[in-house]
């Protein structure tokens, strides 16, 4: 290659695409011309005012002090994978510590899980919308990330016919985001039964990411294993949402006792070997959330469910808009009926350089982009949220009649 000319990145790169993060290029720019930025684009509680509870910090601090800053070993500490263990059994799911690995939040349980189960060319199922990692960690493995539907109209609940339909030789695994990222649906027993049954009839093992379970604001959701402990199911969770610890990157993953998974689990923990282990001190975090005092969550919960309130009762007024109420955690997707030829990404960054309101299309969880929906992360003060979204009814008012510039 001659001097001077640019270096290429690996072509798996152009499909890695993470809307999440990606957008904030956006917001710089509109920060750089002199308007300040509302960030509603992530899901961190810590910026907007919520704590860590002290116990986990101090289990941390002391981890630090006492010497713990080696490597451990790389699925994790003995007595926090047995605290993991104990948190799904005290849950209804029989789960013992050596199918517990302890990872780099939920997202390196993510990527070990695909990475063990898809190769090139295999297809996993994923919702529609969907958390958007999952499809960038197929497309990095060159593995196809096949939608299924979940309805709007029905509360988001997935469409088991559309499940059923997709299932077949080529699926490698069925991810089921329950709560969910970016709806805030909880799915009823009857639907999770029928979604275990389908997998089960195809031989395709469940890929439950949980990290949502705690923050269900009827109470916390049932873990998946718990409807049937022999199915096939590897479980995600971390400290980033209910323990309100993200940067911690303290996470876990839970394989079921099927033995139709012990493979599975044995190429996870080779793949765990590689990168040596998770974050040390932050496992001992994960002992003093599970086996400590976890009462933060009643306040937490209470304060999402004000704020999912708010966002229902303010968004809904709004000419051309429609929204389901959220179930759980601190999303909600509203719909703005579009003029036509426009898209979600004109209206979201209509919105941002109009209003320093960022958020996400619904394009970046796999929606269709004509069909106007966008994701709104509802962890801003209260009085915070009336401001915004008495800003949004106003640039939707210009948008809406071609008045707004995208
Ligand atoms: C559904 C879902 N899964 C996984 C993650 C990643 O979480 P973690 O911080 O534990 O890696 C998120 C973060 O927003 C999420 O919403």
């Amino acid at each position: 290659m001659p001097a001077g000319t640019a270096i290429s990145p690996a072509a798996r790169t152009r499909s890695f695409a993470y809307a999440i993060r990606n957008i904030v290029a956006e917001a710089r720019k509109v920060e750089a011309a002199g308007r300040r930025v509302r960030y509603l684009n992530i899901g961190d509680p810590i910026p907007f005012g919520f704590h860590t509870p002290p116990h986990l910090v101090e289990a941390v601090a002391r981890a630090m002090r006492d010497g713990h800053n080696g490597y451990t070993p790389s699925a994790g500490i003995e007595s926090v994978r047995e605290a993991v263990a104990a948190e799904y059994v005290g849950r209804g799911v029989p789960m013992t510590a050596d199918r517990v690995i302890l990872t780099s939040g939920t997202s390196e349980g993510i990527e070990l899980a695909l990475g063990a189960l898809a190769d090139a060319g295999d297809e996993v199922l994923v919702p529609t919308p969907t958390y958007p990692l999952y499809t960038a960690v197929l497309g990095k493995i060159g593995a196809r990330a096949v939608y299924y539907r979940t309805d709007p109209s029905r509360g988001w609940l997935p469409d088991l016919d559309d499940v059923k339909r997709l299932i077949g030789p080529a699926t490698r695994a069925l991810v089921l985001i329950d709560p969910n990222n970016p709806t805030g649906a909880v799915y009823p027993e009857a639907t999770r039964r029928a979604l275990i049954d389908l997998a089960h009839r195809a031989g395709v093992p469940i890929l439950a990411d949980e990290v949502y379970s705690d923050l269900g604001f009827d109470g916390p959701a049932p873990l998946l294993g718990s409807l049937d402990p022999d199915a096939p199911i590897l479980s995600f969770s971390s400290l980033s949402k209910a323990y309100l610890a993200p940067g911690w990157r303290a996470g876990w993953l839970a394989v079921s006792r099927s033995d139709r998974l012990n493979d599975v689990l044995a190429a996870i923990k080779k793949l765990a070997d590689g990168r040596l282990c998770s974050p040390g001190p932050m496992q001992y975090g994960i002992e003093a959330a599970l086996r400590g005092d976890r009462s933060h969550q009643r306040q937490f919960v209470r304060d999402l469910r004000e704020r999912s309130d708010l966002t229902v009762a303010s968004l809904s007024r709004i000419p051309g808009f429609s929204v389901v109420e959220p179930r759980a955690a601190f999303y909600a997707m509203p719909r703005v009926a579009l003029p036509p030829g426009r898209t979600d990404e004109d209206f979201v960054l209509g919105l941002l350089r109009d209003t320093g309101i960022l958020c996400v299309y619904g394009s970046g969880f796999g929606l269709p982009a004509d069909q106007g929906f966008f994701r709104v992360v509802f962890l801003a003060p209260p009085d915070e949220l009336r401001a915004i979204y008495a800003d949004v009814a106003t640039f939707t008012a210009k948008f809406l009649s071609g008045g707004a510039r995208s």
